[in-house]
């Protein structure tokens, strides 16, 4: 056992946490879409064929934005193979995963599934085959409420009314070679502006998000940042991030693979770093926002079976990871992390929802079940909630041999003034000792009460859910927590995220 201390003030605050901080992403991938959300023979499909009980799952998850259709799958994709007769669409080779793309979902099945579960689409221009006067012509289709061919096409496809969506991507990992028509800065910095320029000419009240490098490790990572703000700074809103934790077969320890966290909050850093650098050689006050719009756990599915494979099947399976309890302390501790940077990160998007690196997983014709690393992007989802104030932690940690010192909490917390309730969030990452830790909650209300305090836990860190085992890795009761004033008191058991929700008592 060990202590530690968890201190926040009323007056020391990040920033609002903007709720977009728990998207998710469906991209045209192997079961993500096709026998994943969309499965029209399953008892539970509606009529659209969307499975009833997937869509009921992300609502407990709580996401509340959804990057669509993809990824790679975007640089190859043509918007008008998925709107019209479903009948009169056509089948086409996907280049991104050497499958085939039947086009049964398309534009309005996707945002009638977006109304389903209550979440908002961010979709995503292809600057891969295609370019800007694509991308114009889809934004017109989608957003200009008549009067035009393509507002009044879409209108003659049953959608009266404009779809509104407002959050648009550039492309998706331009500077990756595995990319179909992947760019140089220059070539991706010039387009993304001259596509952001004529798509806000379209819908000035969109918002954009321009590709950074698909990973921090690409050589291309700062660089590439540096050239295409240069041309398009001032024409875009956010600029994305992506990131896949893995674990080198050199070093499979635990404590390094729950170091991604800093290493992950170093890329954030680093690339506010650059867009301010460019912002002052522009003599600009501008402050560009951060998009991480892919972000999970993936290598164990990752290495052969996504690359070419016979016969273009539809809708293989592809990048199914079956996540551990390991994985899900790390998927929590980003959460903090993501929250403690909520003065310039935006939007982030779990990758993916269904069936491809995904906390849901689903059988074709059977069960769909939450993999471990649902729970805490649902706790978080579910509590997080209002302005993150600035936490002070002071903790005995361990050493790592890229960033030296790590305490073994991880801690954020956010503060919901209107409902006068305190959400903390909290992963021990000693894996042998408990931590008894005390939290101070200063100016937030002296006499607290607990609405809710859960831990997720394993003795076994590998362990999994899997269909006849959904839920072998799921949150428990966390008993124990003494409230004196200000003062919470709690033991966190080794290798747990836990949260812990109180309440100023009204007078
Ligand atoms: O999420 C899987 C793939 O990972 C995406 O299609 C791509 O953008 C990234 O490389």
């Amino acid at each position: 056992m060990f202590e530690a201390q968890l201190i926040v003030d009323r007056d020391f605050s990040v920033a609002p946490l903007d709720r977009r901080l728990f998207g998710v992403f469906v991209e045209h991938l192997g079961r993500c879409v096709y026998n994943g959300i969309h499965e029209p023979g399953h008892p539970t499909a509606d009529e659209h064929g969307f499975r009833g009980d997937v869509a009921e799952l992300t609502r407990e998850l709580g996401a509340t934005i959804v990057r669509y259709p993809g990824g790679n799958f975007m640089s190859g994709y043509n918007w008008e193979d998925g709107v019209g007769p479903k009948d009169q669409r056509p089948r086409r080779l996907d280049l991104a995963w050497f499958s085939t793309e039947t086009n049964q979902v398309g534009t309005h099945e996707f945002m009638a599934w977006c109304r389903k579960v209550g979440i908002e689409p961010m979709f995503g221009v292809n600057l891969g085959t295609r370019g800007p006067d694509e991308a114009r012509h889809y934004l017109e289709y989608c957003n200009h409420p008549g009067g035009t061919a393509l507002s009044d096409l879409r209108r003659s496809h049953g959608a009266e009314e404009p779809l509104g969506i407002k959050f648009w991507c550039l492309g998706n990992e331009m500077d990756g070679p595995w990319q179909i028509c992947q760019k140089s800065p220059e070539e991706y910095g010039r387009i993304a502006k001259e596509t952001a320029k004529l798509m806000r000419w379209v819908d000035p009240s969109i918002e954009l998000a321009a590709c950074g490098s698909s990973a921090y490790d690409m050589p291309s990572y700062g660089a590439w940042e540096d050239r295409v703000l240069e041309h398009c700074f001032e024409f875009v809103d956010y600029l994305s991030l992506h990131s896949y934790f893995v674990k080198p077969p050199a070093d499979t320890s635990t404590e390094s693979f729950l170091a991604q966290i800093e290493t992950n909050a170093r890329y954030i850093e680093d690339t506010v770093a650059i867009a301010d650098s460019v912002a002052t050689r522009k003599r600009s006050t501008k402050r560009l926002k951060l998009s991480f719009d892919e972000w999970n756990v993936w290598y164990r599915a990752r290495h052969g079976e996504h690359l070419k494979q016979a016969g273009w099947p539809e809708a293989p399976p592809l990048l199914e990871e079956v996540y551990t309890a390991e994985d899900a302390l790390l998927i929590g501790g980003m959460l903090t992390m993501f929250m403690n940077h909520a003065d310039r990160l935006k939007v982030a998007c779990m990758a993916q929802l269904c069936n491809v690196i995904a906390p849901i997983m689903t059988e074709p014709g059977g069960a769909a079940w939450r993999q471990t690393i649902f729970h805490p992007f649902a706790q978080a989802a579910r509590w997080a909630h209002g302005e993150v104030l600035r936490a002070v932690v002071k903790s005995p940690g361990y050493a790592n041999t890229r960033h030296g010192e790590l305490p073994y909490l991880c801690a954020s917390v956010v503060d919901d003034a209107a409902r006068g309730q305190t959400a903390v969030f909290l992963l021990n990452r000693s894996l042998t000792d408990e931590m008894d830790l005390s939290i101070t909650l200063r100016g937030l209300g002296l006499a607290r009460e607990l609405v809710k305090a859960e831990q997720l836990h394993s003795t076994d860190l590998d362990a999994t859910n899997t269909a006849d085992a959904p839920e072998r890795v799921a949150p428990q009761a966390l008993d124990g927590i003494a409230i004196e004033g200000e003062q919470l008191r709690v033991k966190l058991r080794p290798a747990s995220w836990n949260v812990i929700v109180t309440k100023a008592v009204r007078a």
